[in-house]
């Protein structure tokens, strides 16, 4: 059997139609467009690409950003009080600070002075605890995960009471990833470095969320026939039949594991595009916060 493939493009894509209604309506009926404002320490390459490629997204969907970039050895001080200049500002609704940040700075204390209601990341400790939270809701979810979720509804998962296996316990995708599966009743297995018998736990997954950074890493035995498969990791790997002698591939063995799996998504082209759009999503949520707080941009 060949799977099913997950074309997180075409999900994004309709995503981004509208958001791109909504922001129009927005500017007619209350006079302004969401805006988003990024933060970027440093010079980490793949941040920056990150970055630019979230603020053309903005853009296309009639969101307005405000790219903030400061020095590799900004101190905690300043980067906390550009968070909190940002926090006041009225015309920006949603707060991204771009992750990882440079060793010498306390993530934890950066990601606490977002404002809720502009934690468009949803990393704020309280929206993070409240997602770990029976019977609570965050204001915002993780983006990643946010947009796996939408996949696997997309394909017709069924959450309640499956076996699902997360392999990866980062704060950005796997914690959050699992925290959604428990709220969905699904049994979950969250699977590390030092997880035993990594494949034979993958094999008992109805729904498998790779997110660890190795490249196809997640092989045809990894995986319970028919099982739903989300592929988060992108990696860079060397090809030299490739023009450019590197090609991107996921954490999971695509062309293997399609032959087994019920259905699964491409990397690239399947969680990416929706680690966007759950960005703009967000961030068009939280200017409607804003409206709701009886707040205009001057
Ligand atoms: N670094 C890697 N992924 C993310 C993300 O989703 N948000 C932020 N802020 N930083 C990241």
């Amino acid at each position: 059997m060949t799977a099913k493939i997950i074309d997180g493009e075409a999900v994004a894509t309709r995503i981004r139609e509208q958001i791109a209604e909504a922001t129009d309506t927005m500017e007619r009926e209350h006079g302004f467009r969401p805006g988003l404002a990024t933060v970027l320490v440093g010079e980490n390459p793949a941040s920056e690409q990150y970055v630019r490629m979230k603020r053309n997204r903005c853009k296309k969907v009639g969101i307005e950003s405000f790219g903030h970039e400061l020095p590799a050895d900004a101190t905690q001080e300043e980067v906390e009080g550009l968070v909190r200049q940002l926090g006041a500002d009225p015309k920006v609704h949603g707060i991204l600070v771009q992750l990882p940040l440079p060793g010498h700075l306390d993530e934890e204390a950066v990601l606490g002075a977002i404002p809720l209601h502009k934690d468009v990341d949803g990393f704020h400790p309280i929206n993070i605890g409240r997602l770990a939270m029976k019977g609570r809701d965050p204001l915002f979810v993780p983006c990643t995960p946010a947009g796996a979720m939408i996949l696997l509804e997309e394909a017709g998962a069924t959450f309640d009471g499956a076996e699902a296996v997360v392999l990866g316990r980062s704060n950005i995708v796997g914690m959050p990833a699992a925290m959604l599966l428990i709220h969905r009743n699904a049994t979950v297995t969250v699977c590390h470095s030092r997880t035993k018998d990594l494949p034979g736990v993958c094999r008992r997954a109805d729904i498998l969320i790779a997110a660890v950074g190795r490249a196809q890493m997640v092989k045809a035995d990894w995986v319970k026939p028919g099982a739903f498969v989300i592929d988060v990791g992108s990696n860079k790997i060397d090809d030299p039949t490739s023009e450019r002698g590197y090609r991107w591939v996921g954490d999971v063995d695509f062309d293997e594991v399609k032959e087994v799996a019920g259905a699964i998504t491409p990397s690239p082209g399947g969680v990416g595009p929706m680690t966007i759009a759950g960005l703009l999503q967000n961030t068009l949520r939280a200017a409607q916060i804003a409206i709701e707080r009886g707040e205009k941009p001057v």
